[in-house]
């Protein structure tokens, strides 16, 4: 039998508010994320990133659709949970307690106190020197190193981080990088991040998905996307003709004799078939890769606000 998916959201949806306030966060989204792979869900502020999370840990309920862990509904199904362990939104700590105080407590909370394990988190995110200070002593960043501290306490096989890198300095965001890499690679977990910085997904994720207001706009491997979305250049001669040749399946601006084609790298060798079966010359071919970066502001371009003076209609 095949292995369930480590996460299935079949369909979900979330509305908050009723009326003129109806908001649709997430709007009939699907994936699948296989175990062991490091998922990125990726998208700008407010396209739903942290209420499906919340709908993946049961602390919401999706108006519509199912959430599955492990080929199980997460709905009312506390024993599934401890096999996930989880960074949400400003993970709250106890101010007036030590950071190691605060994940003993966590630990106890949820039945698997092991002081060893504990060193040992607060060793791999860098918080062994300043465990024993008070929690409000802490920066954002430590504070954050302390959430993914707290959502490894369970050795969960599955690690849902929201923002992980949320408030980390430089350094800092490179280390987490390493351990979420870790995590997958050395130790076989499944995680699931949230994002909306593009390199952290490009550098860190197996699989990525783009969510923007509400709905999922691209899914696939970070490296399929990027080279499915390729800018081929061209040198060829005469250009009008081959221009002629392309544009009924892909998109092409010319300038001269240099043709800029938006095609998938795979299509380069047809490409280049079809133009000099037809007696087009090809002088030079390269072959650009996007950036995910220009991959999200595509996928996201439709209906984003644009930032525009205000129209003085009245004089
Ligand atoms: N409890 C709530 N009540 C009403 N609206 C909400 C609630 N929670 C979220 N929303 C709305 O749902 C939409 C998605 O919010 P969400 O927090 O999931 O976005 P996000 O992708 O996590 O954004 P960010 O990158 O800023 O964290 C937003 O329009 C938000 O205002
Ligand atoms: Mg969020």
């Amino acid at each position: 039998m095949s292995q369930p998916f480590a996460i299935q959201l079949d369909n979900v949806s979330k509305t908050f508010g009723r009326g003129r306030k109806r908001v649709e966060a997430v709007c009939q989204l699907s994936l699948e994320v296989t175990a062991g792979q490091v998922f990125g869900f990726l998208g700008p502020n407010g396209a739903g990133k942290s209420t499906t999370i919340r709908m993946m840990m049961d602390l919401i309920r999706p108006s519509a659709g199912s959430v599955y862990l492990y080929g199980r509904s997460v709905q009312n199904n506390p024993s599934l949970m401890r096999r996930v362990g989880a960074l949400v939104e400003g993970a709250a700590f106890y101010d007036f307690l030590t950071g190691r105080k605060n994940l003993e407590i966590l630990a106890r909370t949820g039945d698997c106190y092991d002081p060893a394990r504990i060193q040992s988190l607060l060793v791999q995110v860098g918080m062994a020197d300043r465990a024993d200070r008070k929690v409000q002593g802490y920066s954002t960043g430590m504070k954050q190193r302390l959430g993914l501290a707290a959502a490894l306490l369970n050795d969960p096989d599955l690690v849902i981080l929201d923002e992980p890198t949320n408030g980390l300095d430089p350094a800092g965001i490179q280390e987490v990088r390493y351990f979420i890499r870790n995590l997958a690679e050395k130790q076989g977990k499944t995680v699931f991040l949230s994002s909306h910085l593009l390199s952290e997904v490009e550098q860190v994720c197996d699989q990525v998905g783009i969510i923007h207001n509400g709905r999922l706009v691209q899914t696939g491997k970070v490296a399929e996307l990027l080279s499915a979305q390729a800018i081929i250049r061209l040198e060829v001669a005469p250009a009008d003709r081959a221009t002629g040749l392309l544009l009924p399946r892909w998109e092409v601006m010319a300038n001269g004799r240099w043709l800029e084609v938006q095609a998938a790298r795979e299509d380069v060798p047809e490409l280049v078939q079809l133009l000099v079966a037809a007696e087009v010359q090809v002088f030079q071919v390269m072959v650009q890769q996007q950036s995910l970066e220009a991959l999200f502001l595509a996928a996201t371009a439709v209906a984003q606000p644009h930032l525009q003076p205000e129209e003085a209609t009245h004089a």
